[in-house]
């Protein structure tokens, strides 16, 4: 089949770097020029676990395609996938301008283009109701060219997960295709065979604002256990319980399950914060009141500051004190740090004039980004932020702070840790990944999430 992939970032690329793996023929269209140019170069702009070899292969077999516009191939493909990004607006709702620019441009170019039977597909994560503004603003483009053509919009999101992206999308837990159409069941069938050929009803189909809250609801679930779990291990904390055996008493109730029972400084990412939030927008916008969803994203919130409250008073304030932060990624296995807790903690321990020396294995540069526009050049703060390039690359420090469980922090040796930092009083697991008599062993002040 013959794909366009709009948007390429982090869904986009990987889709479209798994659809020509698959054997279609597939277009990633991105506006961003020196991106396009870049990967035409065998640049990837993300980290990601796999797929610069799928990339490179691909697109030196020509199965995969790097174009700034989609005019260079709407005359002939099957399928245009919408992955551009959805970023919150001020108030908290999903900003649709990208998907309706989108939306814009297809309608435009099948006016002026022969364009096949094609169905317009949204994989990013967009409201309930979306899919109805994207075919207002699709054939009202349309419509000026006089031209009786037919697109069909379909909501297929994405449950991919930064990090082991591209093993989610060869091997999909399902995949949700929300159809107006029966007959476009046939099409989506035959696009996406090879993905679930262990199990055929992996591919759930559903009608279209079904397929939208999905997305929504899977999300926020997830988020609500995060958030519900680090509310149990404050309570550990001030109860003298420990969160680890209270996860596995609960984990190993079937009902419940082990997965996303982890207490830690507050969920990140592209998605979850931003999906909670626009899912709460819709709730006020329809009349409902999402009472739960409120509290989680609350918890969340403080969670986030967790870090700085317990290192701050062990080290009564931090004005000139020196921090040294381990991890910036949101997670392991990607250079995102969109809502990430480093991004609270580092704004902090920066503004409240502590010197910190950054470590992440590859969100530094990112993470260097953001501050200098946040900040701007010329202020202070900007100044306190000392990124490094070995985990241990500063001469002493007052605290650790540990915010991404990457696997190269898991295993210390706390007596380099004493010899090396004389004055670190405070390490401050926020992924609860150490043991703390071991750490309390070598002198120094441990806290974890509620062990
Ligand atoms: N990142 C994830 O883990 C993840 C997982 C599931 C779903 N999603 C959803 O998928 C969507 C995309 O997320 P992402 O993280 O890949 O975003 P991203 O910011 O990494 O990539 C978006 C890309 O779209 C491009 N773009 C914007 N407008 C365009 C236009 N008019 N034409 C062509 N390209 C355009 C941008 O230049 C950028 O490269 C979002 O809705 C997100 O919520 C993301």
């Amino acid at each position: 089949m013959n794909i366009a992939i709009v948007g390429t970032g982090y869904v986009g690329l990987v889709t479209g770097a798994c659809f020509a793996k698959m054997g279609h023929n597939v277009w990633c269209v991105d506006i961003d020029k020196n991106k396009i140019e870049g990967l035409k170069c065998g640049i990837i702009p993300i980290y990601e676990p796999g797929l610069e070899e799928i990339v490179r292969t691909n697109y030196q077999c020509g199965r995969l395609k790097f174009v700034t516009d989609l005019s260079e191939c709407i005359s002939e493909v099957n399928f245009i996938f919408s992955a551009v990004g959805t970023p919150p607006n001020e108030d908290g709702s999903a900003d649709l301008k990208y998907v309706l620019a989108v939306a814009k441009r297809v309608g435009e170019l099948a006016g002026e283009f022969p364009v096949k039977d094609v169905i317009f597909v949204t994989k990013s994560t967009v409201p309930v109701g979306t899919a109805e503004k994207v075919k207002n603003v699709l054939y009202s483009e349309i419509e000026k060219h006089h031209k009786p053509i037919s697109i069909h919009v379909a909501s297929n999101p994405e449950f991919l997960k930064e990090g082991s992206a591209v093993n989610d999308f060869m091997k999909p837990d399902r995949i949700v295709v929300g159809v107006e159409y029966e007959s476009d069941k046939e099409q989506f069938e035959y696009l996406y065979k090879p993905f679930v050929v262990d199990n055929p009803g992996k591919l759930i189909f559903t009608d279209v604002p079904s397929a939208e809250m999905i997305k929504y609801a899977a999300n926020s679930m997830l988020a609500t256990r995060i958030s519900f779990m680090n509310e149990i291990a404050n309570l550990c904390d001030k109860v003298g319980a420990n969160i680890d055996s209270v996860r596995m008493g609960i984990g190993t109730d079937t009902r419940i399950g082990k997965k996303f029972l982890y207490a830690g400084c507050g969920y990140g990412g592209s998605c979850f914060p931003k999906d909670v939030k626009a899912l709460i927008k819709t709730g006020m916008e329809n009349g409902e009141d999402m009472l739960l969803l409120n509290a989680v994203e609350k918890v969340n919130r403080e969670q986030k500051s967790l870090p700085l409250v317990k290192t701050r008073e062990e080290l009564e304030g931090f004005t000139g004190k020196k921090i040294l932060v381990w991890g910036l990624a949101f997670k392991p296995e990607t250079d995102d740090i969109r809502e990430a807790p480093s991004l609270t903690v580092l704004e902090s321990l920066a503004l409240e004039s502590a010197t910190v020396y950054a470590y992440d294995p590859v969100a530094k540069v990112n993470t260097n980004v953001y501050f200098t526009r946040r900040f701007g050049n010329a202020h202070y703060a900007l100044k306190n932020i000392n990124y490094i390039s070995d985990k241990f690359d500063c001469d002493d420090c007052d605290a650790i702070i540990l915010l991404t469980e990457w696997n190269e922090f898991r295993d210390i040796d706390w007596d380099y840790v004493k010899e090396k930092f004389p004055s670190c009083k405070v390490v401050f697991d926020g992924r609860n990944i150490y043991d703390r008599k071991e750490v309390e062993k070598h002198g120094f002040k441990y806290f974890g999430i509620g062990k």
